[in-house]
C-alpha cells in the first residue's frame, strides 16, 4: 500500500479526501481488469492543489480516474493512487440552449437531463459510459457526434498556477478522440452550446442510436469500447475482422466476434494477456495492410 505514512494521512482527511484502501481496479473499470491500490475521492475542488502537493512531497504518484471505461490497467501492486473527482451538485446547469457540466456528472444522466429541458446534440452519445470528464478528455465520439464540438468553455484545474480557470475552446483542442490537455490540468466540467428540440424528438434519436449500437457492438461483455482509433480513411474493425481475427484470444482476452475492435474480457483475462492481445493483433493488420494501428483505449500498466 502507497498510503500509510500517519501524518500524510491525518493530512488528507483534514482536507475531507475520502480514502479507500487497497481498492481492486478490476471493479473501477469496465473491462474488469487491474490490480490493487488506494483510491482518494476529493469533493472540494480548491483542495485539489493541496491534495497534488501532498502527494508529491511523499514521493507518491497519481492517476486521475474518471468511470474507468476506456481504461487497460496494469496487474498486481499499481505504482501510483487513483484520484477521483466526487460529484459536487449541482453537476448539471442549463442556461439557454447551453449546459454547464460537471466532470464527475455520469454521461448518461447528463444527456438525459439535457433532453427533459429540451436540449439536445448529444444524442449520438447516449448509450456510452463513462463520466463527462472522461468524454471529454477523450472527445467521445459516436454516430455523428463528438463532444468537443459542442465545448465552448472548459473549466480546468491548472496545477502549475495552483487555480481554477475557465477557458474559452479557441485556447483548448479537440481532436480525434483526444483532448489537447497539458498533464499539469485537469478537466473540471465545460460549457456546451446545445440544439433546442422537443424532449420526444431527442429520445426517439437516442432510441435508434441505441438499437444501432446493440446491433453492432458487444454492449453486455467487459471491454473499454474500440481498442484501436481508426486509421485515416479506413476502419480498424473492418481491417481486424478482414484477418479473420475474430474470437482470436490470448488466455481471457478476446477480439470480440460482434466487433472486431473490442477486445472482451471473457472471464479471467490479465492485463498482460490483453496486451498480448493487442500487439498480436497490431503486428498481423500491419504484415497485410501495411498499416499501423495506434490504440485508443488508455493504458495504465505502469
Ligand atoms: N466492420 C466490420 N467488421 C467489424 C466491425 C466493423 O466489417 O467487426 C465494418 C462495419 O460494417 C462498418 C465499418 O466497419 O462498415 C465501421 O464500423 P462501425 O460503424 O461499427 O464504426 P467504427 O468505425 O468501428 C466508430 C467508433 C465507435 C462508435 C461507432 C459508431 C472509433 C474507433 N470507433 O466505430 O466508437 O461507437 O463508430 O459511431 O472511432 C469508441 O470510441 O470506443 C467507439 C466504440
Amino acid at each position: 500500500m502507497l498510503l500509510t505514512d500517519p501524518k500524510l494521512l491525518g493530512a488528507l482527511a483534514e482536507l475531507q479526501v475520502e480514502r479507500k484502501p487497497a481498492v481492486r481496479m478490476a471493479s473501477w473499470t469496465s473491462l474488469g481488469i487491474g490490480g490493487t491500490t488506494d483510491m482518494l475521492t476529493v469533493c472540494e475542488r480548491r483542495h485539489l492543489g493541496a491534495v497534488f502537493h501532498l502527494l508529491r512531497a511523499h514521493g507518491i504518484r497519481h492517476r486521475l480516474l474518471g468511470g474507468g471505461t476506456n481504461l487497460l490497467v496494469g496487474d498486481g501492486e499499481l505504482p501510483w493512487v487513483a484520484l477521483r473527482l466526487g460529484r459536487v451538485e449541482p453537476t448539471v446547469r442549463i442556461e439557454g440552449n447551453c449546459v454547464w457540466v460537471d466532470a464527475a456528472e455520469d454521461l448518461g444522466r447528463a444527456i438525459t437531463t439535457c433532453a427533459k429541458a429540451n436540449l439536445g446534440g448529444l444524442e449520438g452519445l447516449a448509450g456510452l459510459p463513462g463520466t463527462v470528464g472522461g468524454a471529454l478528455r477523450m472527445n467521445a465520439g459516436a454516430y455523428d457526434t463528438e463532444i468537443g464540438k459542442l465545448v465552448r468553455e472548459v473549466v480546468v484545474y491548472r496545477a502549475v498556477h495552483g487555480r481554477i480557470d475557465t477557458l474559452p475552446t479557441d485556447q483548448f483542442r479537440f481532436q480525434y478522440r483526444r483532448a489537447c490537455v497539458s498533464t499539469c490540468d485537469i478537466l473540471l466540467g465545460a460549457r456546451l452550446e446545445l440544439v433546442e428540440r422537443p424532449c420526444r424528438e431527442i429520445l426517439d434519436r437516442i432510441y435508434v442510436c441505441n438499437f444501432n449500437r446493440r446491433a453492432s457492438q458487444p454492449l453486455s461483455e467487459k471491454s473499454a469500447g474500440c481498442v484501436f482509433k481508426n486509421p485515416a480513411g479506413a476502419s480498424a474493425g473492418r481491417l481486424i475482422d478482414a484477418m479473420g481475427l475474430k474470437g482470436f484470444r490470448v488466455g481471457g482476452a478476446m477480439v470480440s466476434d460482434i466487433h472486431a475492435n473490442f477486445f472482451v474480457n471473457r472471464g479471467r483475462a490479465t492485463c498482460a494477456e490483453m496486451q498480448q492481445l493487442i500487439e498480436e493483433v497490431r503486428e498481423r493488420v500491419w504484415s497485410a495492410f501495411h498499416i499501423e494501428l495506434e490504440e485508443e483505449i488508455v493504458l495504465w500498466v505502469n
